[in-house]
């Protein structure tokens, strides 16, 4: 994925419109797509966690979707602190939302955080490192699982369909097919 050049964005709205743009350039349209089912799906939830920062993309889309509290996880937190860092701090202390930082690999058990509503893994693209994150995360998500590039890497989407083959009351709700893809995974009430 590219890293955009953000040095003169001054807003997490500015810093979000500017990455989408830059992405969707540089990828293809449609590579965002995971932004819009996020959204579609926040309604229902207040809580949020990500497997996957990079710069911040996916975190700046959550930010301005209205959620009440956010966890991000990186093994390097370092391109997200070079532009995102402080506009996000200023935006969640603004908007009341509680924002957890954590510099950990998204399989160990030093990212297991408390049950969110929605989950998005966006990190390592191998049907291994994605079973050790469901693992991991899937028994402390209430309600959603998204997860992108599941049509440009097919068995990460056969690894949801295997978590929720094993895990009664999962199912896949969703699956983008354009651009590198998404699969949406609802819990049932
Ligand atoms: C595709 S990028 C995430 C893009 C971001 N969600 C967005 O849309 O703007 C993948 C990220 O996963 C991170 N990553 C790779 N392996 C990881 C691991 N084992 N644990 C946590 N993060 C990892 C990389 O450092 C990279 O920042």
């Amino acid at each position: 994925m590219i890293n955009a050049k953000l040095g003169h964005v001054k807003t997490v709205e500015e810093f979000y419109n500017e990455i989408r743009w830059q992405q969707e350039e540089a990828h293809g349209q449609d590579y965002c797509e995971q932004h819009d089912a996020i959204r579609k799906y926040a309604s229902e939830c207040k809580t949020y966690r990500e497997l996957g920062t990079h710069q911040g993309g996916t975190a700046a889309n959550a930010m301005l979707t209205g959620f009440k509290y956010i966890e991000l996880v990186d093994i390097s937190m370092e391109k997200y602190q070079k532009f995102l860092k402080p506009l996000a701090e200023k935006y969640c202390k603004d908007n009341k939302i509680v924002l957890k930082v954590k510099e950990v690999d998204s399989g160990s058990l030093d990212s297991i955080g408390p049950h969110v509503d929605m989950m998005l893994i966006d990190s390592y693209h191998k049907a291994f490192h994605m079973k050790r994150e469901l693992d991991m995360h899937g028994k402390s998500v209430k309600k959603y699982i998204v997860a992108h590039d599941t049509w440009a890497v097919p068995e990460l989407h056969t690894c949801l369909e295997e978590f929720c083959f094993n895990n009664p009351g999962w199912r896949v709700l969703e699956r983008g097919k354009t651009n590198v893809g998404y699969t949406v995974l609802k819990k049932d009430d």
